[in-house]
C-alpha cells in the first residue's frame, strides 16, 4: 500500500455508507475480493431494506394507485397529468422565453438542460405550480424514497441517427445500486418510434438472480477501467435479462401531458430513435444516502436552499467548465427547442 493510500483509506471506508458507486475510485468499492465475500450484494440488500423503510414513512406523498404501480413495476405514468388549459399554458411559458442552457453531446443526441431556478418558478406561474405540486414532488420523492428536494431541469432531447455514434443512454443499464428516482413531465408526445424511455418491469427489486448477476458484476467492474460499468453504473445484455427471468422491457411511449416517474436503479434505456426527433419535457431528479433510515432532514429543504439545488448545480458547472475540467459547457441563453449550439454543421 502506497502512502497516499493509508491516507485516503478511510475516506474509502467512510464512502461504504454513502451512495459512492465507483468500483475504479475506490479500491475498496472495487475490490474482487470484498465483493467475492459480497459486499457489493450486503450494500444492495441494505439499500433496498431502508428504501423500503423510509417509503413507510412516505405514504401520505402519492395516490394508493400509484403507489401499487410502482411496487410492481419500478416506474409510474400519469397520462393527462394536468388539466388542457394549465398544460396549453405552460408549454407557452417554456417554449416561448429564453433561459440559460447547458448542452451535453452522447453520440447522436444532444441534451439540453435549462436549470430551473427559484426566479423562474415565481416568474412562470404554471411552471412553479407543476415542479412545486404535489404530484411531481409526491411521487419523485416517494420513488427516490426521501423526503428531500430534487433537482430540476427544463430537458430537451435532440436526436439523429444520422449523427454521432451509439448514445451510451441507449444501452440497458442501472444508474446505480440503490433505489433512486428521475422524473419526465413530457410537453411533446413520445412516439414509439422516436427513441421512448424504455424499462424492464419489475427490475427495480432485487432476486437472488439479480442478486447473483450483481455480484458477478462487481467482482469484474474495477478490470474494465473508467467506463460507465466500472464508474458503477452496471450495463445489462438483452441475454443476461432473459436468463435473470425479467419480463419483456416496455416502451413507454405516451402523449405529451404525461408523467412518468422511475426508479432507476431498475434496468433502463432510452430506445434508439430511428428518425431525428426532438423532445421537450420537464426533468426532476432525486439521489441521496441510501442508507439513513430516515427520509426527510434535507439540508435542501431548508427555507433558504429549497428549489435552489438547480442554480446552485449551474454555478458550479459553469466555474468548472470555464476553467476547463469537467462539466457541460454552458451554452448562453436560448428557447428550448431553438436548435442544439453544440451541433456541429
Ligand atoms: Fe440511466
Amino acid at each position: 500500500m502506497k502512502a497516499v493510500d493509508i491516507v485516503k483509506a478511510p475516506i474509502w471506508l467512510a464512502e461504504l455508507a454513502t451512495g459512492a458507486k465507483s468500483f475504479v475510485g475506490n479500491p475498496i468499492i472495487g475490490s474482487p475480493r470484498l465483493n467475492r465475500l459480497g459486499l457489493h450484494e450486503k450494500r444492495v440488500m441494505l439499500a433496498q431494506r431502508m428504501a423500503d423503510v423510509r417509503r413507510r414513512q412516505m405514504r401520505h406523498l402519492v395516490d394508493a394507485e400509484d403507489a401499487e404501480a410502482f411496487a410492481r413495476d419500478g416506474y409510474v405514468v400519469r397520462r393527462n397529468a394536468l388539466p388542457d388549459d394549465a398544460f396549453a399554458r405552460l408549454r407557452d411559458e417554456v417554449e416561448g422565453n429564453e433561459f440559460s442552457a447547458q448542452e451535453m453531446v452522447q453520440g447522436q443526441t444532444v441534451t439540453r438542460f435549462c436549470p430551473i431556478t427559484r426566479a423562474m418558478t415565481r416568474a412562470f406561474p404554471e411552471l412553479g405550480a407543476l415542479v412545486n405540486g404535489r404530484l411531481f414532488q409526491g411521487l419523485l420523492r416517494y420513488v427516490a424514497s426521501r423526503n428531500a428536494d430534487p433537482i430540476t431541469f427544463i430537458h430537451t432531447v435532440f436526436a439523429d441517427p444520422h449523427r454521432g455514434g451509439r448514445d451510451p443512454q441507449t444501452v440497458f443499464h442501472s444508474d446505480t445500486f440503490h433505489p433512486t428516482a428521475k422524473a419526465w413531465y413530457f410537453l411533446t408526445d413520445v412516439e414509439d418510434d422516436g427513441g421512448p424511455f424504455t424499462f424492464v418491469p419489475g427490475s427495480h427489486r432485487m432476486t437472488p438472480q439479480r442478486l447473483a448477476w450483481e455480484r458477478e458484476k462487481a467482482i469484474t467492474a474495477r478490470a474494465g477501467g473508467p467506463s460507465m460499468h466500472g464508474l458503477g453504473s452496471f450495463r445489462v445484455t438483452d441475454e443476461e435479462l432473459s436468463q435473470m427471468g425479467y419480463a419483456e422491457p416496455v416502451r413507454v411511449a405516451v402523449p405529451a401531458n404525461t408523467l412518468v416517474v422511475a426508479d432507476t436503479h431498475g434496468f433502463h434505456a432510452r430506445a434508439v430513435s430511428h428518425k431525428p426527433t426532438v423532445r421537450l419535457g420537464i426533468y426532476g431528479s432525486l439521489r441521496k444516502n441510501p442508507f439513513v433510515p430516515w427520509a426527510g432532514l434535507d439540508p435542501f429543504d431548508l427555507p433558504g436552499l429549497s428549489g435552489r439545488q438547480a442554480e446552485i448545480h449551474d454555478a458550479i458547472n459553469n466555474w468548472a467548465a470555464k476553467r476547463g475540467k469537467t462539466g457541460q459547457p454552458p451554452v448562453g441563453m436560448v428557447k428550448p427547442l431553438d436548435p442544439p449550439v453544440r451541433w456541429k454543421g
